[in-house]
């Protein structure tokens, strides 16, 4: 969380931060704020709120103080301070000649505080950034050069940073550090670029440099020279970035969200090409690097994740122990850290992250693979911290996902994990159910065409958007392998509509939340045929007595129960155990009709960002 945008060369500096930091919005959009060095003078502008606010406040300002060609640029997802002016980034030092933008959080601040203010250092925010450009500044004084004083002053830093300090007397570099955040550098011709990820520098360069932790960069606009911790200078390891700017595009759809969602069925099939070619020929996973023995000897697997990850890894856990017969645990990053968890060299440890990213995820895969258990990270940017960690990596390739509630991701960890766990019951001893991957395979290869179904007619559930879109609470119940859907179509309505919306097992509803149920309350129930499907339906009976009003998404409704609900969306055909790629979809549309209904900020709601770097 945070983004970052560094730029020193020829072009404007301002103009080529901004557009950077519109998309790394994602990232924190709580305030944003640029620092410029011209005319041997730093300008610093902040405004709290979104970037449109800063981009105001710079188009009112004299050209002379805007026209520089160097200069770093923040957009702020708050953790020390209110997302204030103040507290906004860049942050300096006293005298303001230093200047830094920084992701991450510095662990010891306190402790480093007080000995800065003895020496004079005065603090204006509540941040723990400000420590760091005091702290810079001190090693500045000592040494007269910019680079040294980094080097020396994260020595002392603990904790997790991706920053760049620029410095009045130095305008012609910016230096740049990282540790447990990401941080690139593009490489241009007479100019050279920084940024918390590739969507930032796309439109200017496909060459860039990965900093690695405990690197230092000092990056002029023809030399970009890297240290490792030592601060010994390293070969510079230039890549081509993955992505064409045309993937940054709404491509005429009103939100991200929307397009995302209108993308699954391609994202499907880019997920199952070369993997699934038919029903009858083996799922071909050349990313698992685990060799027939060592599958047939796992005993456990356990899935790490957070959030909409989290809810894929749920329905992991109904397909896994169905095909494999291996039991599996599912658990939250942030609760299986910091505690003994059991894990040995026949456990399979599968991360799930979006962005590879997430700081808890990460730190939770760490702790696993000190047990030596095998990392297979689901992920979809291979390029990113968690996939280093990998010893196998399978990277899901759904394209860039720019709306902050995932949706397009999801399904494509969803089907990832149908593919995985096809692949080692195929590919161990203990394999069964023949028959039943059989189906599996033909039905994910006709899922993009059953979603296309869905997609290409989404009146009724905008109808049903509208209707509902005044309740202020919502429950979402379902059994079996729907019931993470149920979570993950809660998870979406809240996060971007901030209606309250909870998730249940349809059996649990009696046990307490249908004290909740009256007419106030609609609960939105998922059923397919299959062996819950009638338990289901009598849980919308208990809730339909208790005069809620009843949203059915099924497969089929039969004319006994017709009357049942007061509303229902029918999707096609489809085995219960494939089914959650399909309802999700509608529970995505509703979410997101509801949400613009409503006129909320559909793509960045509040509070919240894509990448969550801390714990
Ligand atoms: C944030 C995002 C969620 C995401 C979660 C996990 O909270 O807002 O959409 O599901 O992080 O992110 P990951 O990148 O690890 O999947």
């Amino acid at each position: 969380m945070c983004g970052i945008v560094g730029y020193i060369g020829k072009k404007r500096a301002v103009d080529v931060i901004l557009k950077g930091l519109s998309y790394l919005e994602y990232r924190g959009y709580d305030s944003a704020g640029v620092a410029l060095i011209s005319n041997n003078a730093v300008h610093i502008y902040k405004a709290p709120g979104k970037l449109s606010n800063l981009k105001e406040i710079l188009s009112q300002e004299k050209e002379e103080n805007i026209n520089a060609n160097i200069g770093i640029g923040h957009t702020r997802w708050a953790t020390h301070g209110l997302p204030t002016e103040v507290n906004a980034h860049p942050h300096h030092c006293n005298c303001g000649s230093l200047t830094i933008v920084h992701n991450g959080i510095i662990e010891n601040y306190k402790d480093l505080k007080p000995d800065l203010e003895k020496k004079g250092c005065k603090f204006l925010s509540q941040t723990d950034t400000e420590v760091a450009a005091h702290l810079i500044a001190h090693e500045f004084a000592d040494t007269k050069d910019l680079l040294k004083a980094v080097q020396n002053a994260v020595k002392k830093l603990k904790g997790a940073y991706a920053f760049c300090v620029t410095h009045k007397t130095m305008p012609d570099r910016i230096i740049a550090a990282r540790k447990n955040a990401p941080l690139i550098i593009g490489v241009g011709e007479g100019e050279n670029f920084i940024a918390s990820d590739i969507p930032a520098i796309i439109e200017y360069t496909k060459k860039a440099i990965y900093l690695s932790d405990n690197q230092v960069a000092e990056i002029k606009t023809d030399s970009i020279k890297i240290y490792d911790k030592n601060n010994n200078l390293i070969a510079n390891k230039i890549e081509n970035l993955p992505f064409e700017p045309i993937a940054l595009s709404k491509m005429g759809y009103k939100h991200f969200m929307l397009k995302e969602i209108h993308e699954q069925p391609d994202v499907v099939r880019n997920v199952l090409i070369d993997k699934i070619k038919s029903e009858n020929l083996a799922v071909v996973l050349d990313d698992v690097k685990l060799s027939k023995e060592q599958l047939t000897k796992i005993n456990r697997i356990q899935i790490i994740a957070c959030g909409t990850s989290l809810h894929a890894g749920l329905v992991g856990k109904y397909i896994f122990e169905e095909l494999t017969g291996i039991p599996v645990d599912v658990e939250a990053s942030s609760e299986y850290i910091y505690r003994n968890t059991i894990a040995d060299e026949n456990t399979l440890v599968i991360g799930i992250s979006q962005s590879g990213e997430t700081a808890d995820t990460i730190t939770a895969i760490k702790q696993a693979k000190e047990k030596n258990s095998h990392i297979l990270i689901i992920t979809n940017r291979k390029d990113s911290a968690m996939a280093r960690l990998a010893d196998s990596l399978l990277p899901v390739n759904a394209g860039i996902e720019v709306s902050v509630a995932a949706t397009k991701s999801y399904m494509a960890q969803l089907l990832s994990l149908y593919l995985l766990a096809i692949y080692m019951a195929e590919n161990s001893t203990k394999c069964n159910n023949s028959s039943l991957i059989k189906e599996i395979k033909k039905e994910l290869l006709t899922l993009p065409s059953k979603l296309e179904t869905i997609l290409n007619d989404t009146k009724n559930i905008e109808n049903i958007a509208k209707k509902y879109s005044s309740f202020k609470n919502f429950i979402f119940i379902a059994r079996g392998i729907n019931y993470p859907t149920a979570l993950e179509g809660a998870l979406k309505l809240k996060e971007i509509s901030y209606i309250n919306a909870t998730g249940y097992p349809a059996g649990e509803l009696k046990h307490g939340p249908i004290a909740m149920l009256d007419e106030t309350m609609p609960v939105l129930a998922i059923l397919n045929e299959g062996v819950v499907y009638d338990k289901v339906l009598s849980n919308c009976e208990e809730a339909k007595a208790r005069q809620a009003k009843l949203i059915g998404v099924t497969n089929f409704i039969d004319e006994k129960h017709k009357n049942l609900f007061d509303d229902a969306v029918i999707i096609p055909e489809i085995p219960d155990i494939v089914s959650p790629a399909l309802n999700i979809v509608v529970l995505q549309l509703l979410a997101y009709h509801i949400s613009e209904y409503l006129g909320k900020d559909v793509d960045q709601p509040r509070n919240l960002a894509k990448s969550v770097t801390v714990e």
